[in-house]
C-alpha cells in the first residue's frame, strides 16, 4: 500500500478538498499510472452530491473522477500490454468476473461483478474505489486502454467517458452516411456525439436549451441547431430522425425528442437525471419509435473508440483547470456552462 494525493468530498454539500489516499500496491496483474489529465463528467458532479442515492448511494470521502489519461510507472511481473513509460488510459470501470456472458461477449459494462472506477467496493483493499482526480492510481492491464500518440492528452481524457458513452450508441443503432442524427444537450458527451454523427457522415442536428452555443454547435460539426425551447423550430424536424441521443443531465420533456422520430427510429438516453421520465406512450406506438438506454461501452470497444479517434484526430474541446479550481468548475457544470469539457491538470496536485 501507499499514499497518494487526491482531492475528495466529505459530504453531498462540502467542497473538494485536498487529501491523501491509499493505492493499493501493483499485483502481477496492475498498471500503476501517473495521472496526468482526468475529465470532469456530470456523473462526478452526481456522485459527489449523492444525487442517485436511490440507486449508488455516496460514500464518504468520496473521489471521483474517470476520465484518465497518464504515464505508466510501474507493471506488475504479469502485465503484458504495457511498459514503464507508455501512455495509458482507464475510463469508469476498473474490473469485472471477466467470465460471465456480458464479459465474455465484451460487454463489460453490465457484468454483474464489474466495479466502477470510484464508489465501488474496492475489493483489494476494502472500502470503496477512488477515481481519477489524484496523482496516481493502479489498475489491472485489462481495463487500461491504449491511447494513440498523436491525441493531444488534456482532449483525450474525455473520451474515456464521454467518448465511449456517445460512440457505442451511435454503432449500436447504425449511424452512418445519410441518417438524420440529433444530439440533445450540448456538454461533454453532446459535443462528443456531435464530433462522432458528424465524422460517421450522418446528418446532424443539435437540439439546446442554450441559445449562445448555437455557433459552437455549427463549428463541432453540425449541420443544423435548434433551440428546444422555441416550437416553430421544434415543429420544422417532427417525425422525421433515424436516431436521437439525449445527453441531458437534468429532467426534461422527453416526448418532445420522441415526436421528432421516424418510423422505426430509436431515442437513447445517456444523461441519468435524478429522477423519473415520464414517457407518453402513444409517441412510442405510433411509427413503432423505441426508447432505450445506453451505458458506457465494453473495453474492445472502448479501444476501438481511441482508435477512430487518433484516426480521425478527435478530441474533446476542453478547458484545462488546475484541481484547485474544481469547485468552481462544478459551479459551471451545474449552469450548463462548459465549454465542452473540464480537463483536470493534474500537475497542479504536486503543490498540494
Ligand atoms: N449513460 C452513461 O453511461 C453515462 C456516462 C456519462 C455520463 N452520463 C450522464 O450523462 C449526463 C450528461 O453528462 P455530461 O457530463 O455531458 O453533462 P454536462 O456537460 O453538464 O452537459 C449536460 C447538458 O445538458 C443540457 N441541460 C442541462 N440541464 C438541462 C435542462 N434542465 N433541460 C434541458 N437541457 C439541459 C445542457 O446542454 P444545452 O446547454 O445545450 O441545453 C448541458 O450542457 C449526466 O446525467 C451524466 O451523469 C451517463
Ligand atoms: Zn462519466
Ligand atoms: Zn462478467
Amino acid at each position: 500500500m501507499y499514499k497518494a494525493k487526491a482531492y475528495s468530498v466529505s459530504s453531498a454539500t462540502s467542497p473538494f478538498a485536498s487529501t491523501t489516499i491509499a493505492r493499493r500496491d501493483a499485483t502481477p496483474k496492475d498498471v500503476q499510472i501517473e495521472i496526468l489529465f482526468c475529465g470532469v463528467c456530470h456523473s462526478d458532479l452526481h456522485q459527489a452530491r449523492n444525487e442517485w442515492s436511490g440507486l449508488m448511494p455516496t460514500v464518504y470521502p468520496c473521489v471521483p473522477g474517470h476520465e484518465i489519461v497518464g504515464r505508466v510507472t510501474k507493471v506488475g511481473s504479469a502485465v503484458t500490454k504495457f511498459k514503464v513509460g507508455d501512455l495509458a488510459a482507464v475510463g469508469c470501470m476498473v474490473d469485472s468476473d471477466r467470465t460471465c456472458p456480458e464479459c465474455q461477449a465484451g460487454l463489460e459494462q453490465f457484468c454483474p461483478n464489474f466495479a466502477l472506477t470510484y464508489n465501488f467496493p474496492d475489493k483489494h483493499l476494502g472500502g470503496v474505489t477512488y477515481g481519477g482526480y489524484s496523482d496516481s492510481i493502479v489498475v489491472d492491464e485489462h481495463f487500461v486502454l491504449r491511447v494513440p500518440a498523436n491525441l493531444d492528452l488534456a482532449g483525450a481524457a474525455p473520451l474515456l467517458c464521454a467518448g465511449i458513452t456517445t460512440y457505442s450508441p451511435m454503432h449500436h443503432w447504425g449511424v452512418t452516411k445519410g441518417k438524420k442524427v440529433g444530439i440533445v444537450g450540448l456538454g461533454g458527451l453532446g459535443h462528443m456525439g456531435v464530433k462522432f454523427a458528424h465524422a460517421l457522415g450522418a446528418h446532424t442536428v443539435v437540439f439546446t436549451t442554450s441559445p449562445s452555443k448555437k455557433d459552437d454547435a455549427l463549428r463541432l460539426g453540425a449541420d443544423e441547431v435548434v433551440l428546444s425551447k422555441n416550437a416553430d423550430e421544434m415543429n420544422k424536424h417532427a417525425g422525421s430522425f433515424d436516431f436521437i441521443l439525449d445527453a441531458v443531465a437534468a429532467p426534461h420533456d422527453i416526448n418532445a425528442f420522441i415526436n421528432m422520430l421516424r418510423r422505426d427510429g430509436n431515442i437513447t438516453m445517456v444523461g441519468a437525471p435524478e429522477t423519473p421520465l415520464p414517457v407518453a406512450v402513444f409517441g412510442l406506438l405510433f411509427r413503432r419509435r423505441s426508447f432505450s438506454g445506453s451505458l458506457i461501452g465494453g473495453i474492445a470497444e472502448t479501444q476501438e473508440m481511441l482508435d477512430f479517434c487518433g484516426k480521425h484526430n478527435i478530441t474533446a474541446d476542453v478547458e484545462v483547470i488546475p484541481i484547485q479550481k474544481i469547485n468552481e468548475a462544478y459551479e459551471r457544470l451545474v449552469k450548463s456552462d462548459v465549454k465542452y469539457r473540464f480537463s483536470i491538470d493534474m500537475a497542479s496536485l504536486k503543490s498540494e
